[in-house]
């Protein structure tokens, strides 16, 4: 079947009791047994709960995975995943990485003795081999980055971490699986952060990742009821509704999308767009061949300082200022003083004229004239002077 028809239907038969044609919220933590160990196959929600299984075959189903597993946070399935390598084992990432994603590897993990290396996406793409060795077991893609719009070549970045018996993860928040499945493209493991494109409306936090190696999935269905990361079954079901919209949402996020990045392009005030669906972008032949379309997550050098990013961010009122991304209202922010201020002491901090833009599914006309009328006040001095 078709995405969409899956979105909709997979994991989601009608409610046997009632005939339901939404699944119920079964918000309950323990299940009757009818004698020791015989019961419907739930026995305690942290191990399973229906609500999250509907969830969980769903998007397993949307990244062509066997197998399924929801968190209670982006953060919470990375933090899970790194429960499948130890102390001493060493980890090749992608430099330019979501910055929660950054804090925990550094300042979590680097201090228990697990060894982080982290990579440019180019290296990523074209010569990842050089930087893998026989004590790496993880290799950590995102694509495209937060908040630069890289691109990672996830083919050969999963063949390299293959040809040392490392595992390739993928986080592929941004891009979806409506734009990208990683694992048809050899990746071990994508994971997301739902709270972002997945629940789409951004009203709730939630993480996923899914499999098709039966051995790995074992290992996560254990270690997903051992450590506890688990997201309620509301949660659950905010997202498995925010699915059944995705490719609806999607195709308008990336059509708003491209419309703003040729403004931006153009616009005296800017100094670089950051957008995998330029022509412009240095990787845009790997995104064209990678993706199906280029998503709705753009980032911006202003044509000026920080003082000048920051004039941007107070002068617009559609585009509103805040965190997170993917929802369907369009939020602006600057990544060096929000999102990746836990770069700024790493060797790649983001440039601090640098403005992300989670572009959302308003007028795009109405998205264009905020932008233009915020953008005119800041180039009005630099243009006279
Ligand atoms: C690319 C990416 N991965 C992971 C996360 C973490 O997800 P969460 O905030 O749901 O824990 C985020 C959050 O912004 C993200 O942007």
């Amino acid at each position: 079947m078709d995405f969409e028809t899956r979105a909709i239907h997979d994991g989601q038969e009608p409610d046997p009791t009632t005939g339901a044609v939404i699944v119920p919220i079964y918000q309950t933590s323990t299940y009757i047994q009818e004698e020791v160990g015989r019961h419907k196959g739930y026995d305690y929600s942290r191990s399973g709960n229906p609500t999250r299984t509907a969830l969980e075959t769903c998007l397993a189903s949307l990244e062509n995975a066997g197998f399924g597993f929801a968190f209670a946070s982006g953060m919470a399935a990375t933090t899970t995943l790194m429960h499948l390598v130890s102390p001493g084992d060493r980890v090749v990432s992608v430099n330019d990485v979501y910055g929660g994603t950054y804090r925990l590897f550094s300042k979590v993990y680097e201090p228990k003795g697990y060894v982080f290396d982290f990579r440019s996406t180019e290296e990523m793409s074209t010569r990842l081999g050089e930087a893998l060795d026989e004590r790496t077991r993880l290799v950590w893609v995102e694509s495209p980055t937060n908040p630069l719009l890289n691109v990672v070549d996830i083919r050969a970045a999963a063949e390299a971490a293959h040809s040392v018996g490392a595992i390739c993860v993928v986080d592929n928040t941004f891009a979806t699986p409506y734009l990208q499945r990683p694992l048809d493209l050899g990746a071990d493991v994508v994971i997301h952060s739902t709270t972002k494109y997945l629940g789409g409306h951004s009203d709730v936090v939630g993480g996923f990742a899914a499999t098709n190696d039966p051995t790995i999935a074992d290992r996560l269905a254990f270690l997903q009821k051992s450590l506890g990361g688990i997201p309620g079954p509301f949660d659950s079901w905010l997202v498995l509704r925010g699915l059944k919209t995705l490719s609806v949402r999607m195709r308008e996020h990336c059509a708003n999308a491209r419309r703003i990045a040729e403004f931006l392009e153009a616009h005296p005030a800017v100094e670089r767009v950051r957008y995998p669906g330029l022509v412009s972008h240095p990787a845009h032949d790997l995104a064209a061949a990678q993706m199906d379309d280029f998503g709705g997550m753009m980032s911006f050098e202003v044509a000026g300082s920080q003082q000048d990013a920051l004039e941007v961010l107070r002068s617009t009122s559609v585009w509103q200022l805040g965190e997170s991304l993917g929802g369907v209202e369009s939020l602006i922010e600057h990544p060096g003083l929000m999102t990746h201020a836990s770069t700024a002491e790493s060797p790649f901090p983001v440039p601090d004229n640098l403005i992300r833009l989670s572009v959302g599914i308003e007028s795009a006309d109405d998205l264009i004239a905020d932008l233009e009328q915020a953008l005119t006040r800041v180039a009005e001095p630099s243009r006279s002077g």
